[in-house]
Formats: structure tokens, sequence, C-alpha cells
């Protein structure tokens, strides 16, 4: 939901502000903008649309200076329009401001700013800033530090922001509560940005401000204080990332190039944490073996894919731990004041883990008493630091906006995790952990047989993509498979999808089918009785005409005659199946947006990350 930059010292800052929001686009895309300080002052270009076309507009009119602040946005409070693009400016041109997040307050401090004889343009909450700002120092703040601090105050809500102020043109502000935002130091010059992942390429020395934090970046270094004005000191965090995981390396979309990594992500994550002696190791892991013994209660929070991560979660650990376990979305939960008592564990799953329905439940959660872990792919980010126990997913940034290689690394996780609980409550013995550790360590493998027939799966994908809506179902551990699949094609080919669990289908969505509604059925081979009531239901949709893609084990004959396609998968053990069969809808969904020329990376409407509610 937005990306901020900002930069200062002795190099142009345009480039270097054109080059962080490239990395941070996938954020939102509706406009663009930048300003920056040149040898006449303050200079702001804004554009509607992609940041491609503020390049052009820059191409024809050059902005120059060594100080400057971007954004490329994703609109909540206002249509994309270049009125409401950022950055934004108080009545004297001043001041200008980036912001990512949502000033709630902001109708009321604009009635009591209008009232005061503020000109407002834009219809954003954003605008409000650089007037309240304004407004501080026209009542006689001392300090431009000072009137930052009393706007800050006042706002209500969430928001990291970058601010320049045409009398200080030897330093930009940045400002955060709520939203991420981390500082980039680097030798005479300073960055600010809303991931590591845009200014890598120029520092990896960082400091991850904390909520109500104000820093004053100047070449020489960066000054951090409360909204008090008090200085507060940072430890500089050397980030491991590097500057090539945030490039395309020669796929032609972010998203294919991050399916492809899957095998690799997992490989990593099962080096990490299973010892040569097929035990789970949980380095530095924060919840110890005798707490999980206790344990009597998890509840798995989360939005989207992630929720369908935590839908698998349950599954697993109820199957592996015999722990209740239940999942809510984060949007929901927050708000349906739940019977938690502190003994529940709550698990909280996210990619960015900046999201912010999630976080708000993590917040909520710590509140009652209750200890959290997080399963998380971005370290530094908001939801690491304010859990107690961390799994980091180790996915490498994910950029292609649907997410793909962090689901099934969060699948992964839960995998390990499951077996590492089970165990410590004896609920499964040494054998049988090590028999699920040497199934799980098949998976990379499997992926990578799925990856080598994508030919055919693109084939399939070209054959159905065209109609207005398709059906997938699932059972048991792939019911949330079927979701996420859905999910993935809608969000990408924007063609209506369904995920339904299969048993449910004769409850209503069986209306639907009829000769042109593709159903994709997961039915590969299970040992239970899942396996021959998920013919039955393949069954049920052929006698309706549905034409059927089966996502089935290699060597299985029996959809032969039912289905119009197949595509096949090696053989799995049932828990982990998901992680494999996922690839391939994963695919067919890529391969239908492809066929109907959606921009795959960005697709429409959607951000990486929802940091406002
Ligand atoms: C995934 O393809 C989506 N774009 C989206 O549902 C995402 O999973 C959700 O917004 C949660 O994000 P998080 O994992 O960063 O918390």
């Amino acid at each position: 939901m937005c990306g901020i930059v900002g930069y200062v010292g002795s190099r142009e800052a345009v480039p270097l502000l054109m080059a962080g929001l490239t990395n941070l686009e996938y954020r939102g895309y509706d406009s663009a903008g930048i300003a920056a300080f040149d040898g006449t002052g303050l200079i702001v270009q804004k554009c509607v649309g992609r940041l491609s076309a503020l390049g052009e507009r820059l191409k024809n009119e050059p902005v120059e200076g060594r100080v400057g602040i971007g954004h490329t946005r994703w609109a909540t409070h206002g249509e994309p329009s270049e009125i409401n693009s950022h950055p934004h400016l108080d009545c004297t041109g001043r001041i200008a401001v980036v912001h990512n997040g949502i000033i709630e307050n902001y109708q009321e401090l604009r009635a009591a700013l209008e009232a005061k004889g503020h000109q407002f343009i834009s219809q954003t909450d954003t605008e409000v800033i650089p007037h309240l700002i304004e407004a501080a120092l026209s009542d006689g703040a001392k300090s431009f530090e000072e009137a930052l601090q009393t706007a800050l105050k006042l706002a209500r809500g969430a928001y990291a922001l970058g601010i320049l102020f045409k009398d200080q043109p030897d330093r930009f502000y940045a400002a955060r509560h709520g939203s991420p935002l981390v500082v980039g130091v680097g030798k005479g010059e300073q960055f600010i940005a809303s991931d590591v992942p845009a200014i890598v390429s120029q520092t990896r020395d960082v400091i991850y401000l904390n909520d109500g934090e104000i820093a004053t970046l100047t070449p020489d270094g960066v000054r951090v204080t409360n909204l008090d004005g008090q200085e507060v000191k940072h430890e500089i965090v050397t980030v491991t990332l590097r500057a090539e995981s945030v490039e395309r390396a020669g796929f032609e979309t972010f998203m294919l190039k991050e399916i492809h990594e899957q095998p690799r992500v997992l490989r990593n994550l099962l080096d990490k944490h299973v010892s040569p002696d097929s035990s789970v190791l949980m380095p530095g892991f924060g919840l110890s073996p005798q707490y999980f013994k206790k344990l009597n209660r998890v509840m798995i929070v989360s939005c989207g894919t992630a929720y369908h991560a935590g839908m698998y979660g349950k599954l697993l650990l109820e199957n592996l731990t015999r722990i209740a376990v239940e999942t809510d979305l984060g949007s929901e939960f927050r708000y349906r004041d739940p019977k938690i008592d502190p003994g529940t564990l709550i698990v909280a799953v996210s990619q960015s883990g900046e999201t912010a329905d999630t976080l708000a439940s993590v917040r909520m959660a710590k509140s009652w008493g209750c200890k959290t872990l997080s399963i998380c792919n971005v370290p530094g980010s908001t939801l690491v630091r304010v859990s107690d126990a961390v799994f980091f997913t180790d996915a490498g940034p994910e950029i292609g906006v649907a997410s793909t290689k962090a689901y099934t690394a969060q699948l992964m996780a839960f995998g390990l995790l499951a077996i590492h609980i089970g165990l410590s409550r004896g609920e499964i013995s040494e054998k049988d952990a090590q028999t699920l550790l040497r199934d799980l360590q098949a998976i990379p493998d499997a992926i990578h047989y799925v990856l080598r027939r994508k030919d055919s799966i693109r084939a399939i994908a070209d054959k159905h993509h065209d109609g207005p809506s398709s059906l997938y179902l699932g059972r048991r551990f792939n019911y949330p498979t079927a979701l996420e699949g859905a999910l993935k094609n809608k969000e990408i080919s924007y063609q209506h999808a369904e995920g339904y669990a299969a048993g449910e289908m004769k409850h209503g969505p069986i209306a639907l089918i009829n000769e042109y509604l593709p159903v994709v059925c997961i039915c590969t081979k299970t040992r239970d009785e899942v396996y021959e009531k998920m013919i039955s239901n393949v069954k049920e949709v052929e006698a309706r005409h549905g034409k059927i893609i089966a996502i089935a084990t290699d060597g299985d004959t029996a959809f032969d005659r039912l289905a119009e396609d197949i595509v096949f998968v090696p053989p799995t053990r049932d828990e982990f199946s998901p992680l494999v069969n996922v690839v391939a809808l994963q695919l067919l969904a890529y391969y239908a947006a492809q066929a109907r020329g959606t921009d795959i990376d960005k697709p429409r409407n959607l951000a990486k990350s929802v940091t406002v509610e």
C-alpha cells in the first residue's frame, strides 16, 4: 500500500529515488511522484499511472538536486489522479510530504484547518500533514522539528512519511507510526524506503524506526527522536539481502521467477531446520519444547494467501500434535471479541510482516497476555518485532503481487513446526518424525517435476482461460489448496474463480456446473477414503458435463475417462501434497493470465503489502 523513498547526499537524488521506487512499485501503481530541491527551490513532479509515466515526464522536464523524496501510490482516499498523487504540499508550497498509511482523523483535522483558512486541493487524507506542520509553524513552533512533532501528535492512524522543508535544503525528515519504514545509512548519504529491497543496492546498513519516531537525515548522519524531541539511540543493522535477489534474473516476470525458486527455497528451509540425524532444529526460536508440552490451544491469524496457509497449518497441527487449533482472518478476528485465554498461542502468518489486520490481531492478543509466534518472510518487519517467537520462511524478497514461494514456504514452516511440536508433546515418535521429515525432504524434487511439465500446464490454461468463471475443488489437506488456486487465478487472470470443499459442492455450487464451466479437481491419491470421496465428487461434476481438469498422481488412470485434461504430479505423502499441487495451480493461473494479457506482476487494484485496514 504505497511505497515511499527519500535521499540526501552528494549524488543526484532523482535517479536514486526512481530506482528505489522501481523496487517498490509492487506496493501500488496508481500514480507516482517526486519532490526535490534544485538550485531554485522545491520542485514537484507527479503523474497518474505507472512509474514509467513519471519517468517519461522527468525525461522532458528533468529535476536536479541532492535531496528528494518519492512515492508510488495505491489509492485509498481519492481516486487515482494527478491532484491526489503525492507529494502533497502546504499552502505556501514550502513543505512537501509523501505518505504510506491512513490518517484516520483527517476529516476533522481538515475541517479545523480549513476554518483557519488553509486551502486543500486533493481528496486525500495525506494533505492534512503538510498543512498541520504549516499551522504549527505559524502558531510559533520554535523549529521545524517542533512543528513536525506538534503535527504528528494531532494525527491519528498509520503513517510512514518523508518530508521536505524548503528552508532546509540540506536535509529531509522521516517519521513512522504503524507503517513500515527503514532508514539506509550510507557514507555521506542517507536513504529512506518502505522496505529494504528498495535501497539494498546502495547500502546494507539500516535502522528500523519504531512507532512514534522522527528521523532527521543529512549527508552527515541520521538523528532519531521521539515525538517529544528526546533523542533515541538506534543500533545500525547490516542486512544480508543481496541486490540480485530483487532482479528478474532472465524470467519474463517476477512471479514466474518466484514460482521457479520454490524448490530452492524449500530445500534451504529443510537444510536449516533438519539435522543430519533427522531431528528438527529450531535455532533461536524462543518457545521451548516444555512450553509446547503444556499448550492446549492455538489460534492462527492471517489474511489472503497466508490465511490459506493457516488453514493448512490447522489441519497439520491438529493431526500431528493433537492441540485444538482454530484459524481466523485478521480482519474478522480483531472485531469479533473472541474468547481467548492467555494460555492460547497466537500464530500469525504473513509474508510481509506488515499486514495491518494481522498486526492488529497480534497486538490485541498480546494485550490479553497471549504468547505470539509469527511465521514471517521479512526480517525487521513490524510483525517480527512485536512477536515473542519467529519462524522465518527465508523465501527471499517476493516481488510479484501474487504470493507463490512465500506460500509454499509457509506450508513448509507448518510442516516443520508440527513435527517439532508433535515430538515435544510425545504425540509422534522419533521414528514417525523421521519418516515425516524424509517425506518432507522429497517435496523440492516433486516440485521440480511439476515445473518441468509447465508446457503441458500452459496448453491446458490456453484451452480454458476464456470463460467467465471456474471452480476449484479439493478435500481435507487440499481444501486450502483449492482456495489458493482459485485466489491465484482471480487475482492475476481476473477470471472469477471459486474454491470449494468438494464435499460441499452439492450444497450449492453444483448449480453452477454446465458444459462451459472449467472445474479444477485436486484428486491426488491419499491413504484414506478422501481419495474415493473425491472421485465421487468428480463423477458428480462429470454427470453435469463440467469441464474437468484433474490434478492427479502420476500413474493414476482413474481420471482418464473422467477428465478433459489432467495435470500429473508425483506421488507424495497426503499431508504434504498441497506443497506440490499448489505449484500446478500457480502455473495454471499464470498461463491463464498470460493468455488473457494481464499485467501479471502488478494486477489491477492490488498491492503487495496491505498496510491499511
Ligand atoms: C496473495 O497472492 C495476495 N496478494 C494476498 O492475499 C496476501 O497473501 C495477503 O495480503 C497477506 O499478505 P501478507 O502475507 O504479507 O500478510
